[in-house]
């Protein structure tokens, strides 16, 4: 490093902001290893500490992009549009969402993450399916973008390289809650993809990063503002994940309920929701002329099938088995399936999506340690949700798991989540606010 990495930490410590030569200079020591172990956590729990500016936050970002390769898609014509979101219990709208855009006319770079914690992640689910595969060079990246209008490729080491070793320093140092650090780590990855335009799906609420409504739109601001000084084209929605999306959780489980909802069967949220997000790409795309037409559009291409069959291209291109379109059942199935009945008569009045994250990952479905190998077919299936009415004996969920022990643990977990009162409760709005 050119700088005295210590005193560029103390300078952040005592409440300076960094020059854009001097965070250039401390990414470079993070890729290169010139700025030690301690010096990173030193650095990272300065900035959780004091914040950034904007300008340190933009800065950061720029540099940690730089840090791998930046994807340029010029030779595709279409606008280049991707979605992310902060995480969330039964989040599988990046799977629903990426062909819909296609279908649209949209190309869609899709570098989506693992699992973090109770959180899903894209690059889990679609391993579920069998033969799918989101390790490929970056040139086959752009091949499939072009070929069928939407590729999915998990981080590599090309990709912000800068962000792998802030992320794990991260997690290991009590420094992941912090706006600017969330803000950078996600954008340096997002604008590596060669993209127009994001939209950001930030989630509040029990299962989300941010708990509080305010500290979710204090990141939401940031993003949009980072992202926009960087150059590209943002919207966001800022979403409730205080009960979970859809009935499914875990990883096959998650696939399934996609490919329904590809014929036609989606649970109202998740259907709520994707069309929401995919109005928003629309129209960063300037693809239609306001939210209606936008909305019409994606609901026809929907229900005509067409996102099936870009669904279906895509599966073929990045090799999955086309036929678990036709036969789910190609996907496999836990050994175990035991039903959770309700214990009484009522109303459900919570479906906790933390525990129930939390349920998942303990029966194999989520990592605890970076290397855990994920069991795809274990998980959770509701089938009643928050105001839903129930008879004593009712099945409220089904848990599949690997042992008949692990199953009849998580059903009495699953049952602690899901009370039964007398009272009806009302799920509150999906999408809370919007950004644009
Ligand atoms: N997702 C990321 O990629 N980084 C964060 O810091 C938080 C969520």
């Amino acid at each position: 490093m050119k700088h005295h990495p210590a005193r560029l930490i103390a300078k952040k410590r005592d409440g300076g902001a960094l020059s854009v030569d001097e965070l250039q200079d401390l990414v470079a020591g993070v890729v290169d290893g010139t700025l030690g172990d301690a010096q990173l956590g030193a650095f990272l729990m300065s900035v959780c500490c004091n914040g950034m500016t904007p300008e340190e936050t933009a800065t950061l970002t720029l540099a940690m992009r730089d840090s791998g390769c930046v994807l340029n898609h010029d030779h595709i014509k279409k606008k280049k549009i991707d979605k992310h979101s902060t995480g969330g219990v039964g989040d599988k709208v990046s799977l629903l969402l990426a062909p819909l855009l296609a279908a649209a006319g949209v190309a869609v770079p899709m570098v989506s993450g693992r699992g973090l914690g109770h959180t899903g992640g894209t690059i889990d689910k679609l391993a579920s399916i069998p033969g799918y595969s989101t390790d490929m060079s970056l040139e086959r990246f752009g091949e499939v973008l072009d070929q069928c209008g939407y590729a999915m490729l998990s981080p590599s080491g090309e990709i912000a390289p800068a962000d792998r070793r802030m992320y794990s320093t991260r997690d290991i140092s009590g420094t992941v809650e912090s706006i600017p650090l969330i803000t950078s780590s996600i954008l340096s990855k997002k604008l590596a993809e060669g993209i127009d335009g994001l939209v950001m799906d930030v989630k509040f609420g029990r299962a989300s990063f941010m708990r509080e409504e305010h500290d979710a739109v204090a990141l939401m601001e940031g993003l949009v503002a980072t992202g926009r000084a960087a150059g590209i084209q943002m919207s966001a929605l800022l979403t409730d994940m205080d009960h979970p999306l859809g009935l499914a959780i875990g990883n096959a489980l998650e696939v399934l309920e996609v490919l329904a909802a590809l014929d036609g069967e989606c649970p109202d949220d998740l259907r709520e929701l994707t069309l929401a997000l995919g109005v928003e790409m629309l129209l960063l795309a300037d693809a239609a002329p306001d939210a209606d037409t936008a909305r019409a559009t994606l609901t026809r291409l929907w229900d005509d099938g067409v996102v099936r069959q870009v669904f279906r291209d895509n599966l073929e291109l990045q090799g999955g088995d086309v036929r678990v379109l036709d036969d789910p059942s190609l996907l496999g199935r836990a050994p175990h399936v035991v039903p959770v009945e309700a214990m009484r008569s009522g109303f459900v009045t919570d479906v906790d999506p933390l525990a129930l994250g939390h349920v998942v990952v303990d029966l194999g479905g989520g990592r605890r340690q970076p290397n855990d190998q994920v069991d795809p077919h274990v998980g959770i299936v509701l089938r009643k949700v928050l105001g839903d009415e129930v008879h004593t004996g009712d099945v409220i969920a089904f848990v599949h798991a690997s042992t008949d022990l692990a199953a009849r643990d998580s059903a009495h977990a699953v049952m602690l989540a899901m009370p039964i009162g007398d009272e009806r409760v009302r799920r509150r709005a999906l999408v809370k606010q919007r950004l644009a």
